[in-house]
């Protein structure tokens, strides 16, 4: 089986020593680390934005994965693009109808996109814009807040999301976000994911370095 793509995120990291963090997250062996941009509107939490994004972007050579949890994505992709993200992911969700023109706006700046559903979203809602995502990006928690539970009905939505991937001829990873640990994370492998977020389970481990190591253990 291929190699787990880990991406930390950074939601879990204390923002007051992020540079420090940053570090941190690159001696652990993270493969890029996820950004979680919330505006108290899309999600009842407040993060933070572009300017945070493009000061992270000059302390770190790991790709940054961003995910917007804001109302109206549009207006700030550019904006995310010239900060320095690798991916910028937009909500179903959040842009309804226009979420193929968005995640061509997010091509268009020279950036990976990638669209998000919640977890209780289908993920048929996606079929037609499945050539415009270089990944797809399952909700396994309802965004706004780190250190949730696991939704276990999500592994099954991973497995369909797979399935109409295949059939769409669209070779592109599926990451999951939201709960993830080394006890769910072989699981969320086998059923089709090429990569995990992970918040919780490697900012607040002792050993973070051991904690990544374990996650990547567990899906060998
Ligand atoms: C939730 C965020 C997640 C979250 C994951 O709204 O999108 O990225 O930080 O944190 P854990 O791994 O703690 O669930
Ligand atoms: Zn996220």
């Amino acid at each position: 089986m291929s190699r787990i793509r880990i991406a930390p995120s950074l939601l879990s990291a204390d923002f007051a020593a992020m540079g420090e963090e940053l570090i941190s997250m690159e001696r652990a062996g993270a493969d890029l680390l996820h950004c979680d941009v919330m505006d108290g509107v899309f999600v009842p939490n407040i993060t933070f934005g572009i300017k945070m994004v493009a000061d992270i972007r000059k302390r770190t050579s790991l790709p940054l994965d961003c995910h917007l949890m804001i109302v109206e994505p549009w207006k700030y992709v550019e904006a995310f693009a010239k900060a320095g993200a690798a991916y910028i992911t937009v909500h179903y969700e959040a842009c309804g109808d226009r979420l193929g023109e968005v995640l061509q706006a997010i091509r268009g700046c020279g950036v990976k996109a990638g669209a998000v559903v919640n977890p209780d979203t289908p993920v048929s809602v996606l079929q037609n814009v499945l050539p415009l995502c270089d990944m797809v990006l399952l909700m396994s928690v309802f965004p706004g807040f780190g250190g949730q539970k696991y939704i276990g009905s999500v592994t099954a939505k991973i497995r369909e999301m797979k399935d109409m991937l295949r059939a769409a001829g669209r070779d592109i990873p599926i990451e999951i976000d939201g709960g993830i640990t080394p006890d769910n994370v072989a699981e969320v492998k086998a059923a089709g994911a090429g990569g995990i977020v992970a918040g919780s389970a490697v900012f607040g481990a002792a050993d973070r370095r051991a904690a990544v190591a374990a996650l990547r253990e567990r899906t060998k």
